[in-house]
């Protein structure tokens, strides 16, 4: 198979309202996104990845699109995005976009053409609108939560000022579910992504990938609130049996529908000249369900998000590593491999914050980097950045406001990043910041960890300097596990490449030959053949 760039790339995620602010208004934008791109190819990225720029009330940070077509006021116009991807094709940084086919915005003219119309009409067939139940139709279709917390339907005032049908959405209510079996939906979002490969890029992230196609709908849910706790991340006390029977069947994920679209996706994606690609938002249970999203006549890749989650704990890393190699593997698609993103805590955060989680989080993205296929970088996880704190005036998340505070939500993990000099906002902006920075983030800027080798920064450009010239990495080979001691990951990749990860919270030695490439901290030593491993760290070692 010859190789292409999306086999192995290093992909950055740039969230554009907290990357870098152009105008002072307190938000990132794309002249002040084009400002700064030089920090991801100074990185050693291949792509960046944005989160969504389009038209938008921004009622979920964006994923509320009200034109799919058009870029916010809040992050300039089209033109200051030819002029942010003219500076990535110059600094050789390929350009992917996200695309939310699951809902369009309540503010999108479908939606609200929807609501003007009556019952049963051709706008109203675009969403799912339908009668409720009970006498009058006070009751909700189904019992169906939304992901955010509450019901995930609305009901809406017919334009005879009588309150009438009800629509779907699966997120906020601002976030109408689309209706997939009508053709013209699909048509629409063809049209949306040819607008962008004209436009010259590279591959397409897409939202909520496994949500498309709905099951029948007047059907309750046996458990929807169990359902929707199964669903968290942060619920960990769940009992994994019950929770696995949930997660399995979920009415309205993972259905058999969405393959044939993305089957036609990826015809067209295929007419274009050039190796764009797709990657796929789904979190789909069991893990091998997510093959089928990347057989060879649909999208190219599905995150694998299990590093998300996964314990700083050799057997689980071992298990999550083999089961993503060997299901992928099946189907020739290449892995990829999650830290962090914007919708989840920061992986220092996840792994204790602090010394401790920093240690362990610098020594999982060399462990991470070391692996076969492709691989994300939240912006701020090459700082090392933890959640920042979020006062509650200043919360945004839909979900801190459907679940009345109970869910904290995403705000912490999308605080600006910190650029520059010694006070907040950190050179993000002049002044303003949407969400502050927390004061002392001043040693953790780029320009301070710039200038200091033993730096988070230093060491990820340093990362991915080797992973980009060393024979052994990169590239979508297996790795061969070697035998270690209880605690810790060894494995070895052709040619001359080899690593030791030591998860425990004591020193560990190993018998080694070989000397160091890099290492996730400062301490490690190999004197005689002896390798000293310090607690919670990963080394990288070559002939
Ligand atoms: C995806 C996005 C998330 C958004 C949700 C609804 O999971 O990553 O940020 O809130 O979809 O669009």
């Amino acid at each position: 198979m010859k190789k292409l760039w999306w086999h192995d790339a290093v992909v950055y995620q740039i969230y554009p309202r907290s990357f870098a602010d152009s105008n002072n208004d307190g938000e990132g934008d794309f002249a002040g996104i084009t400002s700064r791109l030089e920090h991801v190819s100074k990185l050693g990225a291949d792509a960046v990845w944005f989160s969504p720029f389009y038209k938008s009330p921004n009622q979920d940070g964006g994923y509320d699109v009200s034109d799919p077509r058009e870029v916010d006021a809040r992050f300039g116009n089209l033109s200051d995005f030819k002029k942010m991807k003219l500076r990535a094709d110059q600094l050789g940084l390929k350009v992917v976009v996200d695309l939310v086919p699951n809902h369009f915005s309540d503010q999108h003219v479908w939606f609200q053409a929807a609501l003007q119309a009556n019952p049963g009409s051709k706008q109203r067939s675009r969403f799912h609108f339908y009668d409720g139940r009970g006498e009058n139709g006070e009751l909700p279709p189904n019992n169906w939560q939304s992901i955010f917390g509450g019901s995930s339907w609305t009901r809406v005032m017919e334009p005879d000022g009588k309150l009438g049908q009800w629509y779907l959405h699966l997120f906020d209510s601002t976030q109408p579910d689309l209706n997939w079996n009508n053709p013209e939906v699909n048509e629409d979002f063809e049209k949306t992504i040819k607008f962008w490969l004209d436009l010259g890029i590279s591959g397409f992230r897409i939202d909520v990938a496994h949500g498309l196609a709905k099951d029948e709908i007047y059907q309750d849910h046996p458990d929807p609130a169990g359902l929707t706790a199964a669903m968290r991340l942060d619920i960990t006390d769940f009992d994994p049996q019950y929770r696995k029977a949930l997660l399995t069947n979920i009415p309205f994920f993972d259905n058999e529908g969405v393959h044939q679209i993305y089957r036609g996706w990826r015809k067209l994606l295929d007419s274009y000249p050039g190796d764009q690609f797709f990657v796929a938002e789904a979190w789909v249970y069991p893990s091998n369900r997510a093959a089928r999203y990347v057989r060879s006549d649909e999208l190219h890749q599905i995150f694998n998000f299990d590093f998300l989650t996964v314990a700083w704990d050799a057997d689980s890393i071992k298990v999550a590593i083999d089961r993503t190699l060997d299901e992928l593997g099946a189907v020739q698609a290449p892995p990829t491999w999650v830290l962090c993103n914007h919708d989840c805590p920061r992986v220092v955060t996840r792994l204790g914050g602090g010394s401790y989680g920093l240690a362990k989080a610098r020594a999982l993205a060399l462990l991470t980097h070391a692996l076969p296929g492709n691989v994300y970088i939240y912006q701020g996880e090459e700082l090392g950045l933890e959640d920042a704190p979020v006062a509650a005036e200043h919360r945004q998340d839909p979900i801190y406001y459907r679940t009345n505070g109970t869910q904290l939500g995403r705000d912490g993990v999308r605080v600006p990043i910190p650029w520059e000099g010694d006070e907040p906002p950190f050179g993000f902006s002049e002044q303003n910041s949407w969400l502050p920075l927390p004061a002392n983030w001043q040693d953790l800027s780029v320009a301070k960890q710039q200038t200091d080798p033993s730096s988070v920064l230093r060491m990820y450009q340093e990362m991915l300097k080797i992973r980009k010239s060393h024979p052994g990495l990169g590239g979508t080979h297996q790795v061969n596990w070697v035998a270690a001691p209880q605690g810790v990951v060894r494995f070895t990749r052709e040619p001359d490449f080899e690593l030791i990860a030591n998860t425990t919270s004591a020193e560990v030695v190993v018998q080694t030959a070989k000397s160091l490439l890099l290492s996730s901290q400062p301490d490690v030593t190999i004197v005689a053949e002896k390798l000293v491993l310090p607690a919670n760290s990963t080394v990288w070692l070559t002939n």
